[in-house]
């Protein structure tokens, strides 16, 4: 009886982390402990808590006198919707959540066992970063970390959500992950803090600022999704995870969708405007497209050029790729082919088919674009399209100008079936610069330059910029009714569900970064 009643003693000792005192203070800045958190994300009482009474071995700063149960983080397996998955939750409550040896080697073996059973791996991460008084011990559990998180790449999914802070190189683990959540506010990453960047570079700057949700959700596209709360936040963390397999050899989770996969959607015949100027939001014709209007976006306020994010297609999990009409006309630029670049090769690692919906007049120009890498950037959404085997389906709406139309999806990179619409353009660049590039000298002479570039724009239009020429040559496999789109999409991925596409054996490819 004795050492049952000690059992749970320690139990309730490890379970109060740092003392009613810091979780008091913890609450009153808003956030929840490890435990809590553990709770409202995870399934009801599907929690199994590994390394409770862990401790850290570490002596000097005083260290010797103080051993948390579980060394500052709480790690271990639970269920979202009925499906497995490895937590860990820091806890600010001890010694700040800070990431010495014993904290380092429980994440270390949490990922060791998400990697081996095939299990997506959450990271719940409020630290203040490398634990100070473990030196080097804690920088090498980092090290450890990192390195696993590079080996289940590709291999299990990795989610990162930023509770709190999140400094130093602790923010390298979260950015090797697939998606990094945020909360407004209270989440802030970065490389160094205000007071460094004060004294280095005299730049006054707040954590908000510097790193907060905002800011890395819409400018350093390092967050995928933010949130108000931490309820909103798990609650985005379960809808990923509903079109995501757990492992890179499970099919994604199919389910038995109410939605027609013949519904006919004629409500596209009117999509496009009668104007070739005149924008749309791009993301109306994917939510008229996909089972139930359903459709989960990521990094909504990054490179909002481009659209990305996950639906449904009779039922099956999808990643859509579209240019957005409505911001820059769907140009690609840097930031747009390192959003898409991400996504494509993300969709692959994992079987999700890729269905991509053109609308672009080409990549941006501009000396900023050029002199920042638009060659390099634009480079990576090629390649990624390019080396991706999962079934890709693609639709041209509109535009699809230049070196954008081969990148988007096109039959010139192992596009399985591509579509468009009667609507769409493909030439190499937009009639207007077209005319003036070839007829600059007939322009001169007319003695009406304005009625003569009209006829010519309209003779570019009916000779080339259509869709029909690149039916002719095979490029497209046909060119369709708008109201037929989405049964010939779930048509083209019915008829794709067991692609097999064998690449040429080499250890990986050189994807320019
Ligand atoms: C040890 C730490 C700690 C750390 C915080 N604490 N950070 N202990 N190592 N890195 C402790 C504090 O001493 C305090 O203990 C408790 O956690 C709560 O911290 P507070 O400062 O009271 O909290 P708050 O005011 O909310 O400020 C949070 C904070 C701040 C902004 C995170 O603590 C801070 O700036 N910490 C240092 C951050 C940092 O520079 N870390 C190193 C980054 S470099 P008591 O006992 O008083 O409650 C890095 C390199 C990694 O991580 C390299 C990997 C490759």
């Amino acid at each position: 009886m004795d050492t049952l009643q000690n059992l749970h003693t320690l139990r309730e000792t490890a379970r109060l982390g740092g003392g009613a005192a810091r979780i008091a203070a913890q609450h009153a800045k808003g956030k929840r402990t490890a435990r809590e958190r553990m709770a409202a994300l995870l399934d009801p009482d599907s929690f199994v808590e590994t390394g409770m009474f862990v401790t850290h071995r570490a002596a000097g700063l005083g260290m010797e006198n103080d051993h948390p149960a579980g060394d500052g983080v709480v790690t271990g397996t639970g269920t979202i919707e009925g499906r497995q998955v490895c937590v860990f939750a820091q806890d600010f409550t001890v010694l700040g959540g800070s990431v010495g040896e014993a904290h380092g080697r429980k994440i270390a073996r949490l990922m060791d066992i998400a990697l081996q059973n095939g299990v997506p791996l959450i990271g719940l991460n409020d630290s203040g970063g490398a634990r100070i008084q473990e030196g080097v011990d804690a920088l090498a559990a980092y090290g450890e970390i990192f390195y696993r998180n590079v080996q289940a790449s590709g291999v299990i999914p990795q989610i990162s959500v930023i509770l709190g802070p999140c400094a130093g190189g602790a923010v390298y683990s979260p950015a090797i992950t697939d998606f990094v959540f945020m909360v407004e506010e209270k989440a802030h990453m970065f490389i160094t803090g205000p007071d460094v960047i004060r004294a280095v570079t005299h730049e006054d700057v707040d954590f908000e600022t510097l790193g907060g949700a905002e800011v890395h959700a819409s400018r350093s596209g390092v967050a995928h999704f933010t949130a108000p709360d931490e309820d909103t936040v798990f609650a985005q963390v379960r809808d990923l995870l509903a079109y995501l397999p757990s492992n890179n050899l499970a099919a994604p989770p199919c389910i038995t969708s109410d939605d027609d996969p013949r519904r006919l959607t004629p409500e596209l015949r009117s999509a496009i405007p009668t104007d070739p100027q005149q924008p749309y939001d791009v993301r109306t014709v994917i939510e008229t497209l996909v089972d139930g209007g359903e459709f989960l976006e990521v990094q909504t306020a990054f490179a909002q050029n481009l659209v990305i994010g996950f639906a449904r297609l009779a039922g099956q999990p999808v990643g859509v790729i579209a240019n957005q009409p409505l911001i820059l006309a769907g140009v690609l630029d840097i930031d747009a082919g390192d959003k898409g670049a991400r996504f494509v090769r993300f969709c692959d690692a994992f079987h999700i088919p890729l269905v991509t919906l053109v609308d672009t007049p080409g990549f941006l120009p501009g000396v900023d674009q050029e002199h920042d890498g638009i060659i390099r950037h634009g480079a990576k959404l090629i390649f990624a399209y390019a080396e991706a085997t999962v079934p890709k389906v693609t639709l041209i709406l509109r535009k699809a100008y230049g070196g954008a139309y081969i990148v988007m999806g096109s039959k010139h990179l192992a596009g399985d079936v591509n579509l468009a619409w009667p609507t769409a353009e493909i030439a190499v660049m937009g009639p207007e610069s077209a005319v003036n590039v070839v007829f600059r000298k007939d322009l001169a002479a007319a003695a009406d330059p304005d009625t003569c570039r009209a006829e010519l724009i309209r003779r570019y239009r009916a000779e080339l910029a259509n869709p029909f020429v690149a039916a002719s040559r095979g490029y497209l496999d046909d060119v369709i009714d708008p109201a037929e789109s989405r049964a010939r999409l779930i048509a083209a991925l019915d008829f794709l569900r067991d692609k097999r596409q064998p690449t040429p054996k080499r250890k990986h490819g050189n994807i320019p970064l």
